[in-house]
């Protein structure tokens, strides 16, 4: 499928969306939601791929948030509609089985730090900036800040950061929690692909089952999360990756995946 307003790319396994509005520093209005969805979908489907990598498509922005221009004269129903379209094609990359890394190239703010959010991994460059300016909108955020920040960060973190509607440094945020690595300017995908190919060297079915089984953790309990996850476990040992992987280390080889 063809796309107005992202670009995709397949690179040895690896799906890459790129975010490209550059007139809006990559802002999402609602066809990109629709466009993210779509992609993020195609990855999933497409057995080639088996880790995704979301960036913005020039040097400036990640994506700059949801689209201003487009929200300003909305109703209340079109505001809830839109935040709902934001949801679907985040908590699509956040349920999706294979890992999803937010290459953070720049400005991440509101529903662009949301989309980094809702990734599994965040790595940014050094000069990226994040945050929730939605309340200097009159707004909240509505791409699922108030809920998977507090999640990562603690509640009282994610309501200074929400509040304030501070933007902070990459830096900062790593030591929040909310980003795993801040990496040197114009390194930020050698250090992501770099990420990409330990993930691609892995079993995916052992990939996609942890990532479902982590996911569950914040909202299980802990004896309703280790049942799932041992019947995760179990459900390896029908696997074609199972017995090769096993037998690969026993062999003293390296192993081959099917993810089968
Ligand atoms: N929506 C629409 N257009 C945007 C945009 C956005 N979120 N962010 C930037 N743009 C546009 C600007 O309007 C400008 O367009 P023109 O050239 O036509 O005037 C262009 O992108 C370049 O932006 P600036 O001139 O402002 O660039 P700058 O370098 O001076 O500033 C910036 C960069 C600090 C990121 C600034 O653009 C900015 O503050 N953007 C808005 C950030 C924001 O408030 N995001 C939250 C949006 S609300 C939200 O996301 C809701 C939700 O949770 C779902």
């Amino acid at each position: 499928m063809p796309y107005d307003n992202l670009i995709l790319e397949l690179k040895g396994g690896m799906g890459i969306i790129r975010i490209n509005r550059p007139k809006a520093l990559n802002a999402l209005n609602a066809a990109t939601c629709d466009e993210l969805l779509a992609a993020a979908r195609d990855l999933a489907d497409n057995p080639d791929v088996r880790v995704v990598i979301v960036t913005g498509q020039g040097d400036k922005a990640f994506v700059a948030g949801a689209d201003i221009q487009e929200m300003q004269p909305m109703n209340p129903m079109q505001g809830m509609a839109f935040s709902n379209k934001g949801h679907m094609a985040m908590s699509f990359l956040e349920r999706m089985n294979k890992p999803v890394i937010a290459a953070v190239n720049g400005y991440a703010l509101g529903g662009g730090f949301e989309l980094a959010l809702a990734c599994d991994i965040i790595y940014a460059a050094e000069k990226a900036k994040v945050g929730f300016p939605e309340v200097t909108l009159g707004i909240l955020p509505g791409f699922g800040g108030t809920q998977r920040t507090a999640r990562l960060a603690g509640i009282a973190r994610a309501k200074e950061l929400i509040f304030s509607g501070k933007v902070i440094s990459a830096r900062e945020a790593y030591e929040m929690g909310l980003v795993n690595k801040v990496v040197p300017d114009g390194q930020l995908m050698e250090a992501v692909e770099g990420l990409a190919a330990a993930i691609l060297s892995a079993g995916p079915v052992g990939v996609g089952l942890a990532k479902a089984c982590i996911n569950r953790s914040v909202s299980m309990d802990i004896d309703s999360g280790l049942d799932f996850e041992a019947e995760a476990f179990g459900l390896c040992f029908g696997t074609v990756d199972q017995k090769e992987g096993m037998t690969a280390f026993l062999e003293k080889r390296k192993p081959t995946y099917r993810g089968q």
